[in-house]
């Protein structure tokens, strides 16, 4: 049991995952969405799982299903309740990573009614929605916090300025320019970036990259006991 004990460095650690899109209504049949798969989310809940950890996973709207005991998934819509459902399960985790594209804007005013069409062309007053990241960053104590960037340009300078401004343990990059990464694919090509470090990774799939993550995390948590 020693050795089966050593292959489960994140037994007893609770870590929460963001994954997938969000959506914003804009009328009862419309929402603003994105491209997001949710697959590198459910990948890392799965690999955590794997590794011994309690999962809990935020998802918002994507077709990908897990059946796993060690993970409880909690499904959401838009960017509002993905804020309320992580801080109900913030206060209790050991480590955060937040892979969710949440929407940066929603609808001011979502209608009551499905919008008819005009003659004319239509505004759509577009508002912030909070940053859920961010917002956990501030309430900081113990926690372990691991963000995504998905940057086109000045790539590291961005990400490093997301690792500051939300107080995070490390961010992965997301390399845009390189072809197979990204949204939809199933491999990605990411760079782990700290305060003081990168390290860059190649194209592997996604299970990889989880593990590649996960591996930084459980150096992380080795660090201070
Ligand atoms: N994030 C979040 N809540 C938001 C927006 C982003 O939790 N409302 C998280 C994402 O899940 C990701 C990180 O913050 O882990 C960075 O997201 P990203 O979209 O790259 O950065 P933004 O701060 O939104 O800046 P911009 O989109 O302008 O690059
Ligand atoms: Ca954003």
């Amino acid at each position: 049991t020693q050795d089966l004990l050593q292959h489960l460095p994140l037994r007893n650690k609770k870590i929460l995952i963001t994954a997938g899109p969000t959506y914003e209504a804009i009328d009862p049949v419309r929402f603003i969405g994105n491209h997001s798969s949710g697959k590198m989310g459910f990948e890392l809940a799965r690999e955590a799982a794997k590794l011994g950890a309690e999962v809990v996973l935020v998802c918002g709207p994507t077709h990908l299903k897990t059946e796993n005991d060690s993970i409880r998934l909690i499904r959401v819509v838009s960017a509002g309740e993905m804020y309320e459902a992580v801080h109900a399960e913030y206060e209790g985790a050991n480590v955060v990573i937040a892979a969710a594209a949440v929407a940066d804007y929603k609808p001011k005013i979502v209608a009551a009614h499905k919008l008819k069409k005009q003659e004319n062309s239509l505004n759509i007053e577009l508002e912030p929605t909070r940053d859920i990241l961010a917002s956990l960053g501030a309430l900081k104590q113990h926690q372990k916090l691991v963000g995504f960037a998905l940057e086109t340009d000045n790539e590291l300078e961005n990400a490093r300025g997301k690792l500051e401004r939300k107080n995070l343990d490390f961010i992965v990059l997301n390399s845009l320019k390189d072809e197979g990464a990204g949204f939809k694919s199933d491999t990605n090509k990411i760079s782990i970036v700290t305060r003081d470090e990168v390290k860059r990774f190649d194209l592997k799939t996604k299970t990889e990259v989880a593990r590649d993550i996960l591996n930084e995390v459980i150096l992380l948590l080795d660090e201070k006991n």
